[in-house]
């Protein structure tokens, strides 16, 4: 390995914090069974679809004696789908479970995600691996993917791999489509007599696996405060060149929390949230027109610069760009063989064009050809389109442009637009974890531990009473399926984990909103400045502001 930073040594020595039960000895921790948990939605489905797992209750930890304490275990983890700072932390806090239990216990990871468990790819984990990854980003231990285990041959495959290695309970890492498939394979495992207990545990920096019993999704924490301090130094730089616009699109998917965070940290002139702009129907050039006037408003006070925060999904709930996106994602559902037999771009674009109905041909023409085109590029594996690679940012800047250039032939505007565009996304998702992802994910580490060793199966790990310090936090297990509810996705129903969106009457949204008028004119931006490891805990351990909101 190269030679290391002094803050990635320093980071090996930092000690996580964890909820007070878990200083106990393990032998001193009991899982007791709570209340049923049922979904909210689409229970008959659900109930018909999960004969095993379906309407089992909540877990929590108390002190009690445990007599499995000492079983020695066989577990695998897997890590899904795109980085999350704290993974590593993850895998940490289940070995350090498992060697306190009974130092017999051995953890196998399966390599690159899904694929690795099907393919049977798989590194054992020992003491020395760990110790050279504790509180470091990255998902580099064992790696990650995308695969989604869906055909018969795959559970068939992930099943007797698990069995060649006599897994006790396997650990899938993931966001709302991996911990999907972990609710599918625990029902697998049961319907096929495994005893194999399978495990989720929440992860994901888009924070949209998120419900009343699972307060935030591990990841978010860093890389909102990783993207903050970049979008505070933008907003510090604006006013000190006084010469651009700056439009920042932050990654997120359909969910806007990573928006509205960074929002709420840095207070820029216009913040965009998906979840709104879907409910007062807002058209595209509606949001062209609120960035437009704040850009005109602000010229009038000779402020030619700005910040506007954009969501990676937000075109996903224009409604005419969603009618849009859900016409191709069935003709790209349905006739996949033929589109992608096309040898160029163009000729993609113009198949897509002639199938789609008039009113979505015309929105489908009108658009900058690189938007055309990234609006074909391939679906990943569960379905979605990859926001990440759709460029939003420069088709408001270009929409914005000409919007500036009606009003200045009316003499409504005059000013100087200049801009620059940015993406923030990938730089968040491998920093080295705050010290509340370092905590929050060595603790669910350790909680799926407990929910393996006690043989819960298709359950999640989690932790509320988060906006608290560490010791207060409420370690437990939820049923995955209570979280599900049945969509259309990739052309056929399907049963999923319910995607947490910003909801407009949450304190956290309302909370913006009511500041969101003097922030577009003002120049007094909140500078968060990077992340702090060290010092006081006021500075260091804080969470998200979205966390201190809703606690509040
Ligand atoms: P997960 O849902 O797997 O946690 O991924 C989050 C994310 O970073 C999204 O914000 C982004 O749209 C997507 O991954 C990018 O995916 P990829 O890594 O495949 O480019």
């Amino acid at each position: 390995m190269s030679e290391r930073s002094p803050l990635h040594n320093a980071r090996f020595a930092y000690t996580p914090k964890m909820p007070e039960i878990f200083s106990s000895p393990v032998s001193a921790i009991r899982a007791v069974p709570t209340e049923i948990i049922e979904p909210k939605y689409d229970k008959e489905s659900l109930r018909e679809i999960f004969t095993h797992s379906y309407g089992k209750p909540a877990v929590k930890f108390t002190s009690g004696d445990n007599k499995f304490a000492s079983n020695p275990l066989t577990v695998g983890v897997l890590l899904s789908g795109g980085p999350a700072p704290g993974g590593h932390n993850v895998i940490a806090g289940l070995f350090d479970g498992l060697k306190r239990g009974s130092a017999e216990s051995r953890l196998i990871g399966f390599k690159g995600g899904p694929g690795g468990l099907v393919d049977a790819k798989f590194v054992e984990i020992t003491a020395e691996l760990v110790d050279s990854y504790r509180n470091t980003g990255g998902f580099d231990m064992v790696g990650s993917g995308r695969t989604k285990i869906e055909t018969p041959e795959q559970f068939e495959k992930a099943l007797s791999n698990a069995m060649n290695h006599k897994l006790d309970a396997l650990v899938i890492v993931g966001g709302d489509d991996s911990n999907t498939n972990a609710a599918l394979l625990a029902e697998y495992f049961a319907s096929r007599g495994a005893s194999i207990a399978v495990v989720g545990v929440p992860k994901t920096i888009d924070g949209d696996l998120k419900n009343e019993w699972i307060e935030a999704s591990f990841g978010f924490d860093t890389a909102t405060k990783t993207y903050s301090e970049l979008i505070g130094n933008i907003c510090r730089d604006a006013p000190s060149g006084r010469k651009y616009w700056h439009f920042i699109r932050v990654m997120g998917r359909s969910a806007s929390h990573i928006a509205l965070e960074c929002a709420l940290q840095t207070r820029p002139n216009v913040a965009l949230i998906s979840e709104e702009v879907e409910a007062r129907k807002m058209s595209l050039s509606q949001i062209v027109d609120i960035i437009a006037s704040s850009v005109a408003a602000r010229a009038a006070k000779g402020e030619n610069f700005g910040v506007v925060i954009i969501p990676e999904g937000l075109i996903e709930f224009v409604p005419e760009m969603k009618s849009l996106i859900a016409g191709i994602n069935e003709l790209l559902a349905h006739e996949s063989d033929a589109f992608k037999a096309l040898s160029s771009t163009d000729a993609q674009i113009a198949f897509i064009s002639e199938r789609l109905s008039a009113e979505s041909a015309a929105l489908f023409d009108s658009l900058p050809r690189d938007i055309s085109a990234q609006l074909c590029w391939d679906r990943d594996p569960h379905g979605n389109v990859q926001v990440s690679r759709i460029e939003t940012e420069k088709l408001l800047v270009s929409m914005v442009r000409e919007k500036l250039a009606k009003l200045a032939a009316k003499g409504d505007y005059k000013g100087k637009f200049d801009y620059q565009t940015h993406f923030m996304g990938y730089e968040g998702r491998c920093a080295f974890p705050t010290n509340f992802d370092a905590d929050y994910c060595y603790s669910l580490g350790f909680t799926a531990y407990l929910l393996a060793l006690y043989g819960f199966s298709g359950y999640i790990a989690s932790i509320r009473n988060l906006a608290a310090p560490a010791r207060e936090w409420i370690p437990g297990g939820i049923p995955l399926v209570s979280m599900m509810n049945i969509e259309h996705r990739h052309g056929s129903d399907k049963p999923v984990i319910r995607k947490a969106l910003v909801e407009l009457d949450g304190k956290p949204f309302r909370h913006f909103a009511e500041r969101r008028d003097k922030w577009a004119l003002s120049s007094d931006y909140r500078l968060p400045g990077s992340i702090q490891y060290f010092g006081p805990p006021a500075v260091t351990d804080m969470p998200s502001l979205i966390i201190q909101i809703e606690r509040s």
